[in-house]
């Protein structure tokens, strides 16, 4: 095999990637592997501080260009200003990973208030919604690009302690069906629809019984480390994917309601 030639498919020199909640866990892991692969780099979350540390780790790791621009996915005003820096910088963006999420837990479904349920629906929904409206548009109308949802296997296998996010994610797997008619031929859209990953998102989990839940229900038997992500992203970015469209890739070690 010459890896080289493989390499080339992959490779995204000369491309922009802006990627949402990029400071953190699979953005982190996906926006380093850009830069690695040659592009230039957006990185955005809600806090200042994390997107400029993101952003310089990058930049000395990698040598890429890479600015973070803060932004809370669920406030449109953000979004239009995170745009307008990513075009203000570099001029383009061609690929957008709609990464920021959350799935903020609750004591019952009663208890869930009005202000929550709007805020998952805002963050994991409205927000990519907005961005991709704002991208693809000018992807389409430029030289094309690919934009990538990243949703959750909680839009197919909801538990009782995820259904407003559950169903933000199954939103965003609609979404990504919805923008891969709109904007084709020249952009295209899919969905990495994650399992269990081991990030921040983690740390709250009852580790004893998630372990015991993976056995149960994951035939790989344990939950993916971030950098597992990697692969898939690379992919759906690069010309390696160029007749993939409306996808949506699951990455959750063969994990089924069906308990082994
Ligand atoms: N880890 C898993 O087990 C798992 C499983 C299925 C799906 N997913 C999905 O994968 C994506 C990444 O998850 P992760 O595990 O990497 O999460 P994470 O480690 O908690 O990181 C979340 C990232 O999103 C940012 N963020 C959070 N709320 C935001 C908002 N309102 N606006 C903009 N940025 C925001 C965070 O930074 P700030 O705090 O600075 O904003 C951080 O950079 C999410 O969409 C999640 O739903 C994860």
């Amino acid at each position: 095999m010459n890896s080289e030639k493989t390499a080339k498919h992959f490779d995204l020199t000369g491309k922009v990637a802006l990627v949402t909640g990029g400071t953190r866990g699979l953005g982190l892991a996906m926006a380093r592997a850009f830069a690695d692969a040659g592009a230039s780099v957006v990185v955005s979350s809600r806090k200042a501080g994390a997107c400029a540390e993101a952003a310089r780790t990058i930049r000395e790791d990698t040598g890429a260009r890479c600015i973070g621009v803060p932004c809370h996915v669920a406030d449109w005003d953000d979004c239009d200003a995170l745009v307008a820096a990513a075009y203000g910088e570099f001029g383009k963006v061609d690929v957008l990973v709609n990464n920021a999420g959350m799935s903020p837990p609750y004591e019952s479904l009663v208890s869930v208030s009005r202000e929550l349920f709007d805020k998952v629906i805002g963050v994991n929904l409205a927000g990519p919604f907005r961005l991709s409206a704002l991208v693809g548009t000018r992807m389409a109308a430029g030289e094309g690009g690919s934009i990538i949802n990243i949703s959750s296997t909680a839009a197919a296998m909801p538990t009782s302690s995820e259904i407003p996010y559950g169903a933000a994610k199954a939103g965003l797997q609609n979404m990504t069906t919805g923008l891969a008619h709109t904007f084709g031929p020249g952009v295209r859209c899919n969905c990495i629809m994650p399992g269990p990953f081991l990030t921040d998102i983690s740390k709250a989990w009852d580790m004893a019984a998630m372990n015991d839940l993976f056995d149960r229900m994951i035939p790989l038997g344990r939950a993916g480390r971030a950098d597992e992500i990697v692969g898939a992203a690379l992919y759906l970015a690069s010309d390696a994917s160029s007749y993939t469209n409306g996808a949506i890739i699951k990455i959750d070690g063969g994990m089924s309601f069906a308990a082994s």
